[in-house]
């Protein structure tokens, strides 16, 4: 696939990219936090922007207006003491739906267009500030940060993915089955592999990093184990 080059970042990046349900959203939040770092939810920005269209009746398959409006939200990400993380959308806070069902499907529908993709760019570079930055997404080694710090590919088995999420609907009391989860997150898988725009695909010198059989914390050990190989990071604590 086409990479396009970059000029090297302001600051030493991990790219953490993979398919849903493979961890990235806990796991990259708890490197941020380990690190020191600044963290990009590339995700959140599609979610904003989709949110963003719905607000100012632009439709989802209007791609040049999209485009244009993807140059002029301001997106702020703030950390709150709970740990988690404030999305704001022109000043407004809009966390809660950002995370809905709803907002994720909008945000998968603008996301197959190649220029609202180009569109997003400078704007994902832009939050590579010192010490470093972690970024949660499926481009971020492929085609937004070519020159990280460090690549992994985080991934588990399409059946443990489904596992989680079955149980994460279900701690909010959905109940959906097993099996239909898994069936389809396989086919989420299959298309989102070959689509054409963007496919996801480890980065080349990515290093892959199959969940399945591993904690949360023996993952975040790992990838600092990795990055380590690569800079030298503060120990635990005095990041
Ligand atoms: O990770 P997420 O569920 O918040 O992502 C929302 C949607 O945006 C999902 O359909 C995949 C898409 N996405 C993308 O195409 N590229 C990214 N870098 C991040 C997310």
């Amino acid at each position: 696939m086409s990479q396009t080059r970059q000029d090297a970042p302001p600051a030493p990046v991990l790219a953490v990219d993979g398919p849903s349900g493979a961890g990235k959203g806990t796991i990259t939040r708890l490197l941020a936090r380990r690190l020191g770092w600044h963290l990009l939810d590339s995700g959140a920005l599609y979610r904003v922007l989709a949110l963003a269209a719905n607000r100012e009746r632009v439709s989802l398959d209007d791609i040049d207006a999209l485009a244009a409006l993807a140059q002029k939200v301001r997106v702020r990400f703030v950390s709150d003491e709970a740990g988690g993380e404030r999305i704001y959308l022109d000043g407004e806070v809009v966390t809660d739906e950002v995370r809905t069902e709803r907002a994720g499907d909008a945000a998968s529908r603008i996301a197959r267009f190649q220029e609202v993709r180009d569109a997003l760019v400078d704007l994902q570079r832009s939050f590579a500030r010192p010490p470093g930055m972690v970024a949660d997404g499926r481009d971020m080694g492929t085609r937004i940060f070519t020159d990280a710090t460090l690549k992994v590919f985080l991934t588990a088995t399409a059946e443990e993915r489904a596992r989680r999420r079955h149980k994460q609907l279900k701690e909010k009391g959905i109940d959906v089955s097993l099996a239909a989860l898994s069936r389809d997150i396989a086919e989420r898988d299959a298309r989102d592999a070959q689509r054409a725009v963007a496919p996801l695909v480890p980065a080349d010198d990515a290093r892959v990093l199959d969940s399945t059989d591993m904690s949360i914390p023996q993952v975040v050990d790992r990838i600092v184990d990795w990055l380590s190989e690569r800079i030298e990071i503060p120990p635990v604590g005095q990041a």
